[in-house]
Order: C-alpha cells, then sequence, then structure tokens
C-alpha cells in the first residue's frame, strides 16, 4: 500500500505508485465535514486516475458527517472509505480529529460503525501507536470490534511526529492481537522490512516516505523488472498535476517532488534549487530538460 500524505500523495504520485506494482493506494487526507458542506478543494483530492483498490481517507470526529459521506456520489468510485486516527498535526488534533480519536474509543467507534451501517464498501483505520500511552492493542480490537475490515499501524505515538524509530515489535503485537488484516507502517522502504512484517504476521505494508521519488519500491518489493526514467517521470507529473490544477498550484506542488525525485542524485541539487525558481510549467520544465541535457540521461531498473 501506498501510505496517505497530505500534500505529496497527489493522482499523479498514486498513478506511478500502481505502475510499479503498488496495491492499494490512499487519497490525501479530505475533511468529512467539508465534503458534507460541498467544499470544492475538498472534493478536488478526490481525482483519481489510478485503477482500483483506490481508498479516500477521510478525517472528522463527527459519526454523521462520515455517514453522509458513505453515501455521497463523489465517494461511490471508491473501493476502500479510510479513516485517519493517526494524524498528530495540532490543528487537526485540536478538534478532536486525527490521533485525538485514539484517546476516544467510544467516537472512533461510532464512526467506524456509522461507516458500515451506510456502505458496503471496505472500511479501513489508519492509526498509531497511541497518543503518549500505547493503547494500539485495546484500540485495534475495539476497532475491530466496530466493523473495520483491516487496519494500517505506524508504530509510532503521535506524541513521537515522524522522529524516533517506528516500534517494529508493537506493530506485530497488534497485528497478532485481532483477525483483521494489518498492514505496517512506519519506516518501510526494503524489501526486508515487507519480509520482517509479512513473516510475522502482517497482512502487507504500508510505504509512505520510502515511495517518494522513488515509486519503483514497490516494484523491488515484488522483485519484478522495471524501468525508471528519472526525466521523464518528473515530465509526466507536471503534465499531470496542470490537468488537475491551476499551473500556479501544479507548479509549487511539482517543486516538492523535484526535490524527492533528485534526491541522492549526483548534482540534483541543481536542478531542485532551479526548479524552486519557475513560475510556469513551461519553466519547469526547461529546468527539467537542462539539467538532463547537461548530465545525461538518468534510468535505473531490473530487467
Ligand atoms: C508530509 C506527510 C503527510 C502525511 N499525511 C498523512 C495523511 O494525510 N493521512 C495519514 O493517515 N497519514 C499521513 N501521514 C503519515 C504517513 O501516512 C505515514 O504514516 C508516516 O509517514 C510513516 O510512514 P513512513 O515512514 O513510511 O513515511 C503523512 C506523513 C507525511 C510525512
Amino acid at each position: 500500500m501506498l501510505a496517505p500524505m497530505a500534500g505529496y500523495t497527489d493522482a499523479p504520485t498514486r498513478v506511478f505508485a500502481k505502475r510499479y506494482g503498488c496495491g492499494i493506494t490512499v487519497t490525501e487526507m479530505v475533511s468529512a465535514q467539508s465534503l458534507v458542506q460541498a467544499n470544492w478543494q475538498a472534493k478536488e483530492l478526490l481525482t483519481t486516475f489510478e485503477q482500483g483498490p483506490v481508498a479516500v481517507q477521510l478525517f472528522g470526529h463527527n459519526p454523521d458527517h462520515f455517514a453522509k459521506c458513505a453515501q455521497m456520489d463523489c465517494l461511490q468510485k471508491f473501493d476502500v472509505i479510510d479513516v485517519n486516527m493517526g494524524c498528530p498535526v495540532r490543528k487537526i488534533v485540536s478538534n478532536g480529529d486525527g490521533s485525538a480519536l485514539m484517546g476516544n474509543v467510544k467516537l472512533a467507534s461510532e464512526i467506524v460503525t456509522a461507516l458500515k451501517n451506510n456502505t458496503d464498501k471496505v472500511v479501513s483505520v489508519k492509526m498509531r501507536l497511541g497518543q503518549k500511552s500505547k493503547n494500539a492493542v485495546d484500540f485495534a480490537k475495539a476497532m475491530e470490534q466496530a466493523g473495520a475490515d483491516y487496519l494500517t499501524v505506524h508504530g509510532r505515538t503521535a506524541t513521537q511526529m515522524y522522529s524516533g524509530v517506528s516500534d517494529k515489535e508493537m506493530v506485530l503485537t497488534v497485528a497478532k492481537a485481532v483477525a483483521i488484516p494489518v498492514f505496517a507502517n512506519g519506516d518501510v522502504k526494503t524489501v526486508d522490512d515487507f519480509n520482517f512484517y509479512t513473516q510475522n504476521g502482517c497482512h502487507g505494508v504500508a510505504i509512505g516516505r520510502g515511495a517518494l521519488g522513488r515509486p519503483y519500491v514497490f516494484a523491488q518489493i515484488d522483485g519484478k523488472d522495471f524501468q525508471f526514467d528519472l526525466q521523464s517521470i518528473m515530465e509526466e507529473h507536471l503534465q499531470q498535476l496542470t490537468k488537475i490544477t491551476k499551473e500556479n498550484v501544479a507548479v509549487n506542488e511539482m517543486k516538492k517532488h523535484v526535490a524527492f525525485y533528485m534526491k541522492g542524485v549526483y548534482c540534483g541539487k541543481q536542478l531542485v534549487i532551479d526548479a524552486m525558481t519557475a513560475k510556469t510549467k513551461e519553466e519547469m520544465l526547461c529546468y527539467i530538460q537542462k539539467w538532463f541535457k547537461d548530465h545525461g540521461t538518468y534510468c535505473i531498473g531490473r530487467t
């Protein structure tokens, strides 16, 4: 699975992940309340080009909003409705959303039940090990009891945010405590990480940062042949972004992606710096093309 990352797992990123063999992709988190209020920016996040299975991730704290969302036309193209119960960001948690739900098991259960009562779709929960203390085992059991079909478990507490090391053993303990499938998440980057989890009771893994700029990680895990041409993937990413949002927004979004695509590439920093100054799609394309003209093609793969 490609783990959801707000501001990063846009529609093109998800298409590339699928192209290299990713199973489930998940949209960036979308506010259940905004969807109910027909907010167009929230709806833009629902743009999908990839073929299923695709999950839409909702955040919120009002079971009625989730129930209404489950019945909305714009959600019917998705295979899974995933509930964000892991986001540690202050403005989300202070509303009682995201990881705050791990401190309110009753409300979290009501949200899952509200979804299950209003859709035949698969319902999943993305959670952490807890807020401050690690209540993941009891919480996971409660989500299973409420009707969740699978769980994605990030091996950190909300207080840890993204620092420290993901607690692999605790993720396995959660997986063993429930009968529903568990996808392990947190610091998964290699075939060894994948094997560790899947050989010890997890159904699969969700890869976040490890897939940014390197969608081929899914092919590496599958042991499949692949070809990855950095220039063409960046150009395609930019073209796709300009199809789904305004040009200036697409160009700004692309700057973040260029930084990930060029990470670890010899002399790649120059393109990252140039891209930061781009104001139009044409300028961004020129910088990309110039870099590859100066430095040669950059292809990796396994055949
Ligand atoms: C920039 C960023 C945005 C994120 N946005 C979301 C999100 O919208 N929903 C969510 O459930 N998790 C979100 N996460 C958490 C990731 O899905 C994942 O749980 C976390 O990064 C740990 O996995 P990793 O080590 O593979 O990156 C985000 C993480 C990052 C770094």
